[in-house]
């Protein structure tokens, strides 16, 4: 309670406020972001990122492993940054239609959002249309996709080069959403820095026909947009794993008993209060907890107190001004989702480390 008057306080006073955004970047930078993200054109949650958030934040059951923070269950690769990133690419309106070719469009995904030290596990294309299925009109009528990696440099009116499709796929008709799997190409485009540049072609044809006449295309009106799923590693998860531990809610806190003895206390952070509600979709704030309390001699085991701090509190019994008693530091802390916009407007599903405080030793 203590903390919002307080907070408040702080944000308005010159001098504080200033500490308040050292602070504020120092947090910023643990969390992966150079600035507050600001969304201009905020795009909607993309329904796969939501289920993967809610699922992450329902524990499981006590008999299940623990939720490993550096795994997308998933899709089952390793990585705890998912981001949806948004196609920059312009259609081609100089190039279509020609007879067959319905749609020519050039998509762009710039990867240099992914941090410096991040690693790419997987890429996921989505093509996405209106309508569910669209049927072809004719017998025998197909559509045929076709994407195709242009070069990291292409300047604009410079055609590219013919080169093999990166994908070439047949439909009888075309899905709501169709996916695909470009791990390999922007893994590729990812070490040497650059951004993933595609031409998608839609074209139909007709089995055991010519060229096919106009109006056949009709059904690719439908067409809405693409984005890349991207899934990474950051360097958190890359260095050698701290001991696994136990996913346990802030819940099952011991109950509020009056006491000054070294313990976990309830403490709701609420990202409104910071500030921060504009870019951080979810949650809108969580259990964090905080320890606090004394660390008298002598130290009982619920204390979860180490050697030295035994000794310490030993010490300190018999010389109070010159050594101070243990701290009382958190000793277990378990991991939280958030969903977020980046500086790119980007949606990304973040697992980060030591959020929440779980228990409290002397140390
Ligand atoms: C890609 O994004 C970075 C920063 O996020 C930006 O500096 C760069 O200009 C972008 N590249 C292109 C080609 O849009
Ligand atoms: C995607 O492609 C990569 C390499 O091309 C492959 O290792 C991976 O298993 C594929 N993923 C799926 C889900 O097919
Ligand atoms: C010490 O650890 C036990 C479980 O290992 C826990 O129940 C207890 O709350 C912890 N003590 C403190 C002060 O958090």
């Amino acid at each position: 309670m203590w903390l919002l008057p307080s907070l408040a306080w702080a944000l308005l006073s010159p001098v504080l406020g200033s500490e308040l955004s050292v602070q504020e970047s120092l947090l910023l930078k643990s969390l992966g972001l150079s600035t507050k993200p600001s969304p201009k054109t905020p795009t909607p949650v993309p329904p796969l990122l939501w289920r993967i958030f809610q699922k992450r934040k329902t524990p499981p059951p006590m008999d299940k492993d623990p939720l490993d923070a550096c795994r997308v269950e998933e899709f089952n690769v390793p990585g705890n940054i998912i981001r949806v990133l948004a196609d920059q690419g312009p259609f081609m309106p100089e190039e279509q239609p020609q007879g067959w070719l319905c749609l020519r469009k050039r998509l762009f995904f710039n990867l240099s959002v992914l941090e410096e030290g991040e690693r790419l596990t997987m890429a996921q294309l989505e093509i996405k249309f209106h309508h569910n299925s669209y049927h072809p009109s004719r017998q025998g009528q197909v559509f045929e996709l076709r994407l195709f990696q242009t070069p990291e440099v292409s300047p604009p009116g410079v055609p590219e080069p013919r080169q093999s499709p990166l994908v070439e796929q047949s439909f009888a008709q075309l899905h709501k959403s169709l996916l695909f799997n470009l791990s390999a190409a922007a893994k590729e485009r990812r070490t040497r820095g650059g951004s993933l540049g595609l031409i998608l072609e839609i074209s139909v044809g007709v089995i055991g026909a010519l060229g096919a006449p106009r109006g056949l295309c009709s059904g690719i009106d439908s067409f809405l947009d693409t984005s890349l799923l991207v899934v990474t590693l950051s360097q958190q998860c890359q260095a050698p794993r701290r001991r696994r531990r136990r996913r346990r809610r802030s819940a099952g806190l011991p109950p509020l008993t009056p006491s000054n003895l070294c313990r976990a206390r309830r403490l709701h952070i609420s990202f409104s209060d910071v500030g921060w509600e504009n870019w951080i979709i979810a949650p809108q704030g969580y259990l964090a907890n905080y320890c606090r309390g004394e660390c008298p001699f002598p130290l009982t085991a619920e204390l979860n107190s180490t050697n030295h701090a035994v000794l310490q509190t030993m010490v300190h019994s018999l010389d109070p001004q010159g050594t101070p008693q243990p701290c009382c530091v958190p000793v277990r802390l378990s991991p939280i989702s958030i969903l977020y916009y980046d500086n790119s407007d980007n949606v990304v599903l973040r697992h980060y480390e030591d959020m929440v405080v779980d228990e409290c030793g002397c140390r």
